[in-house]
C-alpha cells in the first residue's frame, strides 16, 4: 500500500525564519527539542496529540538527565574531577554519559545486558565509553539486577568512581524541567501527558513542573507487560527502554493517573504506523507511547492538548523493530491492535499479556515519601517568561528558572515566552528563544 504525504503541510520547507541555532560544544545541542502533530491512523483527523521528538538530541532523551546528574556529582564533590563512572544501562543512559562523560573529562563503563543491539555498543565504544555486558540473568530481579550487581562489583574496585544510579538519584527527576517548560512554550498548554516508565525520572519530572502550571493535568504512564514497576509481576521482556523488573525510586505512583501496559507487537505495529504515515518514529517506548496517546486522544474530549514524549528515533531498532525477519521470528507481524485496551481495576488483578489499562496506581512496595515535587522536580514556577539560569557552566544542558504568574489560569488563550541563554566558557551565548501561543 503506498500512502502519499498528507497534505496539511503548513508551508512549503524551508520558509520559515531559521532559528539560530549554533553550538560551541556538542551538549550545547541537547534540549529544544521539537514537537510534532501526530493523528491518523491513531486517531481521526482533527484529532490527535503532540509528540515531542526526544530524539532529536545528539544521544537521546536521556541526554538530559546525564549532563545534570554528572554535573551536580561534580557540584557536590562525589565526583572528582577525571574520576570514572559507571553506570547500568540499556543504552540511552549510556549514550547520554558518553556525552556528559567527553563534555567533563570522565572515563565511562556502561554495564549492560546482551539485549543491548549492537548498534549502540559500537556507537558507545566509538564515543570512547567502555561497554561492560553481564551474561546472565539474575534468579530473581532479571537482567537489571544482574547489571546493577556488576556496577556495585566494578565500584568496589575502583577507586574514586562514580555511579549516578538513575533509578534512585533525583537529579534525574530534576533534570526534565526544561523540557516540561519548553512542552509549555511549545503548546501553551497540556492537559493530558503520557509518557513512558523506566527509570521514572521523565514522566516525574516533566509532569511535577506542567501541574505547576495546569493542576489538572492527567499524567498516563506507558509501561511493558512483563514489567514490575506498577505491580505486575516481572516476566520476560522483549521491549527496552521502558519498564523494569526492580521498582525505581524515582517512579512517583502518585503523580500517575492511570497507567497502560502494552506487548511488543503492539509496539511494534505503532512503530511502523509512525514511520510509515509520519515519517518520525522510535523504538519500544515510541511505539508503546503512540499507541496510547491515540487512544487519548479519541477517548479525551476534542481540543483536549495531548502531549507525548517520544524519548528517541528508529536508528537502534532497525535489526529489532524495523526487521521483518526478527519480528517473523518473535510472533510480531500483523497483529493490529485492538481499539480499546483491557481493562483492570487493581493494578495486581492478573499478569497482563497485551494491551490493558488500570486507573489505580500505587506504589506495589508502598514506600512512604514526597512526591517528585518534594524531591525538587518543581523547582520551576512555569511563568509567563521562563528565563534560563546565567550561572551554567560549558556542558551544562539549560536550565530554566521561571516566574510565577500563569498558574492554573493558563489553560488557553496564554502566550507563553522562553528565552534560553546558555553561557559557554567567558562568552554568554544568546540560545533559542520561542514563542508559543495557545488558542
Ligand atoms: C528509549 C527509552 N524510553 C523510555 C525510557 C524510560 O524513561 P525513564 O527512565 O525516564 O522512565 C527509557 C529509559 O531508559 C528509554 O531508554
Amino acid at each position: 500500500m503506498h500512502l502519499s504525504l498528507p497534505a496539511y503541510l503548513p508551508e512549503p520547507v524551508g520558509t520559515r525564519t531559521p532559528r539560530r541555532r549554533t553550538a560551541r560544544r556538542p551538549a550545547h545541542l541537547v534540549g529544544d527539542t521539537p514537537v510534532l502533530w501526530v493523528d491518523e491512523p491513531f486517531a481521526p483527523p482533527g484529532r490527535g496529540f503532540h509528540a515531542k521528538l526526544e530524539g532529536a538530541n545528539p544521544g537521546g532523551i536521556k541526554d538530559r538527565p546525564a549532563l545534570h546528574m554528572v554535573r551536580e556529582a561534580r557540584r557536590r564533590g562525589e565526583l572528582a574531577p577525571g574520576a570514572p563512572i559507571v553506570e547500568s544501562s540499556s543504552g540511552t543512559l549510556g549514550l547520554g554519559l558518553a556525552l556528559a562523560g567527553l563534555t567533563h573529562g570522565h572515563p565511562v563503563t556502561v554495564v549492560t545486558d546482551p539485549g543491548m543491539e549492537p548498534a549502540v555498543a559500537r556507537l558507545l565504544t566509538a564515543r570512547g565509553t567502555r561497554v561492560v555486558q553481564v551474561t546472565e540473568p539474575h534468579p530473581e530481579g532479571g537482567w537489571q539486577e544482574a547489571r546493577r550487581a556488576r556496577v556495585a562489583e566494578l565500584l568496589a574496585r575502583t577507586p574514586g568512581a562514580y555511579c549516578p544510579d538513575q533509578y534512585r538519584n533525583p537529579d534525574n527527576v530534576a533534570a526534565y524541567r526544561p523540557l516540561a517548560a519548553e512542552l509549555i512554550a511549545q503548546l501553551g498548554r497540556v492537559e493530558v501527558l503520557v509518557a513512558a516508565v523506566g527509570t521514572g525520572g521523565h514522566s516525574a519530572g516533566v509532569s511535577a513542573v506542567l501541574r505547576e502550571a495546569f493542576p489538572r493535568l492527567t499524567l498516563i504512564g506507558v509501561d511493558s507487560v512483563g514489567s514490575a514497576i506498577f505491580g505486575q509481576p516481572a516476566g520476560p521482556r522483549l521491549m527496552r527502554g521502558l519498564g523494569s523488573s526492580i521498582h525505581p525510586d524515582n517512579v512517583d505512583y502518585a503523580a500517575f493517573t492511570e497507567v497502560h501496559w502494552v506487548a511488543p507487537a503492539e509496539a511494534v505495529w505503532a512503530c511502523r504506523a509512525l514511520a510509515r504515515r509520519h515519517y518520525v518514529s522510535g523504538g519500544w517506548s515510541v511505539g508503546a507511547v503512540a499507541l496510547v496517546a491515540g487512544w487519548a486522544a479519541r477517548t479525551h474530549a476534542a481540543g483536549t492538548r495531548i502531549a507525548a514524549i517520544f524519548p528517541d528515533g528508529p536508528h537502534r531498532y532497525l535489526g529489532t523493530v524495523y526487521d521483518d525477519a526478527w519480528c517473523h521470528d518473535h510472533g510480531l507481524l500483523g497483529r493490529t491492535p485492538p481499539p480499546d485496551p483491557d481493562d483492570i481495576t487493581e493494578p495486581d488483578a492478573h499478569p497482563v499479556t497485551r494491551w490493558t489499562r488500570c486507573d489505580r496506581v500505587r506504589d506495589p512496595l508502598a514506600r512512604e515519601r514526597g512526591t517528585a515535587r518534594d524531591r525538587g522536580a518543581a523547582g520551576v514556577g512555569v511563568g509567563v517568561r521562563v528565563e534560563a539560569g546565567s550561572q551554567a557552566e560549558v556542558g551544562d544542558q539549560v536550565e530554566t528558572e521561571g516566574r510565577p504568574g500563569v498558574g492554573g489560569q493558563a489553560q488557553g488563550g496564554v502566550r507563553v515566552e522562553v528565552e534560553v541563554r546558555v553561557k559557554a566558557g567567558d562568552q554568554e551565548e544568546p540560545g533559542s528563544r520561542a514563542k508559543a501561543g495557545s488558542r
